[in-house]
């Protein structure tokens, strides 16, 4: 895994902004795998930016999202179809039909799993899935003990996520208790990763997932078996990474080999 240690949150998002941008270049029909939460939000900021001033075009780009509330539909002010509209896609130049976010409220979410898979497949695959992480390790919406080969399926959400996410809900507002999430094995499947991390409430998550035994109990830990991970995490989620000077030097000798012999 590359591990990229930034100074801020700003840092963070210019970088993955870079990322994309530059796979979209290379690949203007690219397949996005895109997160919802906090994390990611100042990604899309930059993004945007970078589409308005026309160095990216999201013309041809298709997007998948990682997750979705059950029960929710995607005009509901909390539903990650909501939250991708309102933050991203409405704001550049993709067409709405190559956007796809799990259908929350169908009749039928166990059918929704299947034929999420199946648009996936349709689509070529997704080429850089773009990752936050929950503080129990979460990944989408694949808890603690999730099988590290799960396909799209709905999701009981763990105490843990309902209390992280409940500031987004009012007071007495239904929060739902059920995700329909891309499954592990699916996200593996990514031509590219790229983990974005922020804020100390992370670190104990980031040194887990980086650093830790490959287990269930921590799902962002497979990422170390995947062949393209970049982790781009700023200094307060790093703070516990045994590794930082390690990382630090693999980040400098990159520059030199990319100086030399390209990427
Ligand atoms: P956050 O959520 O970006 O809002 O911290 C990340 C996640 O739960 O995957």
């Amino acid at each position: 895994m590359e591990v990229i240690i930034l100074k801020n949150p700003s840092d963070v998002a210019q970088r993955g902004a870079d990322l994309c941008v530059e796979l979209i270049k290379k690949k203007p029909t690219a397949v996005l795998g895109l997160a919802t939460g906090s994390t990611p939000l100042s990604l899309y900021e930059e993004l945007v930016k970078r589409c308005e001033r026309k160095e990216v075009s999201f013309k041809n780009v298709r997007t998948f999202n990682l997750d979705e509330y059950v029960g929710l539909e995607g005009s509901h002010p909390q539903s990650y179809r909501y939250y991708m509209d309102h933050n991203f896609f409405d704001k550049i130049d993709i067409e709405k039909a190559n956007t796809f976010v799990p259908q929350g409220d169908a009749k039928n979410p166990v059918a929704v799993g299947f034929e999420y898979e199946n648009q996936i497949t349709k689509a070529g695959g997704i080429d850089l899935q773009i990752l936050g992480i929950g503080r129990n390790g979460h990944i989408g919406f694949n808890e603690p003990s999730s099988s590290l080969s799960s396909r799209t399926r709905i999701k009981t959400l763990t105490e843990t996520t309902i209390g992280d996410n409940k500031r987004f809900f009012r007071q007495g507002e239904f929060q739902p208790g059920l995700g329909i999430t891309m499954g592990i094995g699916t996200i593996m499947e990514a031509k590219q990763i790229l983990l974005l991390a922020t804020g100390e409430q992370k670190t104990e998550a980031i040194k887990a997932a980086v650093e830790g035994p490959i287990t269930a109990m921590c799902p962002a830990s497979v990422l170390q078996m995947h062949r393209k991970v970049t982790a781009i995490i700023d200094e307060a989620a790093a703070e516990d990474l045994h590794s930082k000077p390690y990382y630090y030097w693999v980040l400098s000798q990159q520059q030199k080999i990319e100086k030399l012999y390209g990427r």
